[in-house]
């Protein structure tokens, strides 16, 4: 394997979670843009699909160089041929780790014996992640959840993916029957760390700078995902915090409109403008709870056409949000 960048990246680490329908190229970079020291995910994309080439997976894994330093596809399947070619062509394609998906709890791809399924049989999914890893020269990273039912074999598991390989393993402290219940519980993730010497990197609920501190302990980073839908800047904020600077304020409401303007021009550059509505729609659902008259505001985000109308509905955002002259 050329030089293993995990070895060598500053601590503490910060990882944008990839989320599928969210974590799109032009989010990633403007995550990117507040906060340099971020690595990136692609959403989870098939191994299989890749494999044959299939269009709108190739599209899902696009990325531009500003990416680049650190940016990882996130792939999901069981079958190693479809792993290691997959793992080829993203490769070839110049990113920079592949991360396997050991957490998806969707019914759909839990169904199909795909994502966090695979945690029910760590030992043939560890030989699966050895044939990967052997067979690029990127490093090979695993995303997993506590466990399937339970997290009673967590450390055996987490101990075996290290020797099949892995550069560094995250954990969202969730079982894949809790699904998004109950609390993350991070307890169980410290003590992977103490068995392990590869990176480990927690993951669930962390809503603050703060709370990232608090949580980290004897963590190599932490990963955040919801959280950023609702506050692009808390990795900004975060590194503030564990460089031991107060974190420095979320900008003025103007400024977040503007995140969003700077969203939807790199969006309709990435496809077009009815695309970039849609997808905005989305991340509006999320951001706007934090902003006054919410519900009004919210409703009409979510039905955005055009720009134009995201602009107006701007205005009266504005308007809301400032103290008449
Ligand atoms: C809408 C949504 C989509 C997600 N998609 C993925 C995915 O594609 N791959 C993955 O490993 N995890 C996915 N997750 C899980 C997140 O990466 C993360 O583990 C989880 O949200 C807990 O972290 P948080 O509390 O910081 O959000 C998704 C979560 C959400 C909310």
């Amino acid at each position: 394997m050329s030089q293993n960048f995990w070895n060598t990246l500053d601590r503490p680490i910060l990882i944008l979670a990839p989320m599928a329908g969210y974590t799109e190229s032009p989010f990633r970079r403007l995550i990117r843009e507040i906060e340099p020291s971020v690595l990136l995910v692609s959403e989870l994309v098939s191994a299989e699909a890749l494999r044959r080439g299939n269009e709108k997976t190739m599209r899902m894994i696009e990325f531009v160089p500003e990416e680049k330093n650190y940016y990882a596809v996130q792939l999901f399947g069981n079958e190693v041929s479809a792993f290691i070619e997959a793992g080829k062509i993203v490769q070839d394609l110049g990113v920079d780790y592949i991360d396997i998906n050991l957490g998806c709890p969707s019914p759909k791809v839990v169904g199909s014996g795909h994502g966090s399924a695979l945690l029910k049989d760590p030992c043939t999914t560890a030989k699966l992640i050895e044939k990967l890893v052997q067979s690029v020269d990127i490093p090979v990273t695993v995303k997993m959840r506590l466990g399937f039912y339970d997290d009673e074999g967590l450390i055996d598991t987490a101990k075996t993916f290290e020797s099949a390989g892995i550069s560094a393993l995250a954990i969202h402290g969730r079982t894949t029957k809790q699904k998004f219940a109950g609390q993350a519980d991070w307890t169980k993730i410290y003590e992977v760390k103490e068995h392990l010497s590869i990176p480990v990197i927690g993951n669930g609920d962390i809503t603050s700078a703060r709370i990232a501190q608090q949580k980290l302990q004897n963590l190599d980073g932490v990963m955040i995902g919801r959280a950023a839908m609702r506050n692009p800047w808390i990795f900004k904020q975060t590194r503030d915090v564990f460089e031991g600077r107060d974190p420095s304020p979320k900008p003025a409401l103007s400024e977040q409109l503007d995140f969003f303007r700077q969203h939807a021009d790199l969006a309709t550059e990435f496809k077009n403008e009815r695309w970039a509505m849609i997808e905005l729609r989305k991340h509006f659902s999320h951001f706007v709870r934090g902003v006054r008259n919410a519900a009004v505001f919210r409703d009409k985000l979510i039905r955005i056409e055009s720009r134009e109308e995201m602009e107006q509905i701007f205005e009266e955002i504005l308007r809301h949000e400032l103290p008449p002259k």
